[in-house]
């Protein structure tokens, strides 16, 4: 596992080199080379994901950590994130189209700091242009850390076998690029990259028992990575209140029933599921949660709700929002701190 940075940088380098030759023959259109603009992006999240989250044992949740500290904040994936970030499985063959059916819609925090650090990474990559889908898609080679304590995943992935299967299997990460914000539009764990595993995998069987949330046998919320405490410091002022806040809108959402569709095993079958079940995923969606209330688009008039509890659900809407917003403003403020007296490493302190 001790592999030097520079020597893989250089590998991943003619790597990209190679697929930058093999991408432009003489006669193809423009985009076909990949501008340097891109390349250069695609390089620098690379060597992000290498330093930061290298492979490692699929049970080390020191690794994770590292992993999640390092890709936060104002960190190159997380730059190139636009407001909302498709993510889902790609099942097709390499160089195959960016199937647009049942993804996941996440706000970018959410998936940099509860989806991405579950992967590992060698630091090679390639970059293509895709004229189907007008978008170029960095391929990176990508373990997943299957291993970890059920709590450390944002949603029980094996709620669905076969997603789970994949999951444990990957070999691939897939970061859509729009050529024009250079922006990653969406993400994908792959089991069907061209390259092999990047190292064997010995899988988990997991049993779902029907509880996106759940308490463990030490009485602890879980998951706990998508509690407040895991996402803004147990030292947070504001914890308590956000706590509470929450508790009473997910009691108005339980009672207009959003829970029917706003969960991970999607019982509306949309393509562009947002998820409502857990502090984590309300957090990331508060605004546009917000938003459909007003216009009145959500929810669907098969669940319309009677005036007064519209207006219920507004009002709790909008506290959670305050005080998650006074949250992440403490949150970023000590953030802040530790990186001018510690250095750019410093983390919420998990
Ligand atoms: C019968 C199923 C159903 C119910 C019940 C439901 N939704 Fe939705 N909701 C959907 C679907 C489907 C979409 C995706 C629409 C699309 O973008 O195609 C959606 C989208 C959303 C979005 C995203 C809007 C955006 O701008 O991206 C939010 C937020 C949302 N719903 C909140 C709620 C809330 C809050 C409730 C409860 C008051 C609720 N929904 C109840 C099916 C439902």
């Amino acid at each position: 596992m001790k592999k030097s940075q520079p020597s893989i940088r250089h590998l991943a380098s003619i790597v990209l080199a190679a697929s930058l030759f093999a991408a432009a023959p003489a006669d193809a259109a423009p985009e076909a080379a990949v501008p340097p603009a891109i390349a250069s992006m695609a390089r620098a999240i690379a060597a992000e994901l290498l330093m930061h989250c290298p492979l490692a044992d699929a049970d080390d949740t020191a690794a994770l950590e590292g992993c999640r500290a390092g890709i936060e904040g104002q960190a190159i994936l997380r730059s190139h994130l636009p407001a909302v970030v498709l993510w889902g499985h790609h099942g097709a063959q390499p160089g195959g189209q960016l199937p647009r059916v049942r993804m996941t819609q996440l706000a970018p925090d959410t998936w940099a700091q509860l989806y991405a650090p579950l992967f590992m990474f060698n630091g090679n990559h390639e970059v293509e242009w895709m004229p189907q889908e007008n978008l170029y898609v960095i391929r990176l080679e990508a373990a997943f850390r299957n291993r970890l304590p059920p709590g450390q995943f944002p949603t029980p992935f094996w709620h669905d076998a076969d997603q789970w299967a994949a999951y444990q299997k990957t070999n691939g990460l897939l970061l859509w690029v729009q050529p024009q914000t250079r922006r990653i539009h969406v993400a994908q764990f792959t089991d069907r990259a061209a390259t092999p595993l990047l190292q064997a995998v010995t899988p988990v069987a997991r049993a779902f028992d029907g509880q996106w949330l759940w308490t463990d046998g030490a009485g602890r919320a879980q998951p706990a990575v998508a509690q407040f405490e895991g996402l803004y410091g147990a030292e947070n002022p504001h914890l308590r209140s956000l706590e509470k806040a929450y508790r009473d809108l997910s009691l108005q959402m339980r009672d207009a029933r959003c829970g029917e569709c706003h969960v991970p095993s999607n019982p509306a079958g949309t393509d562009r599921l947002v998820l409502l079940s857990s502090p984590a995923h309300a957090a990331g969606e508060i605004d546009r949660v917000i938003q459909s209330l007003h216009k009145g688009s959500m929810p669907p008039a098969s669940h319309a709700l009677p005036a007064d509890d519209r207006e219920w659900l507004l009002r709790s809407a909008q506290a959670f929002r305050d005080t998650l917003r006074a949250a992440r403003a403490w949150a970023r403020e000590v953030v802040g701190e530790e990186r001018a007296s510690s250095g750019p490493s410093a983390s919420l302190g998990r």
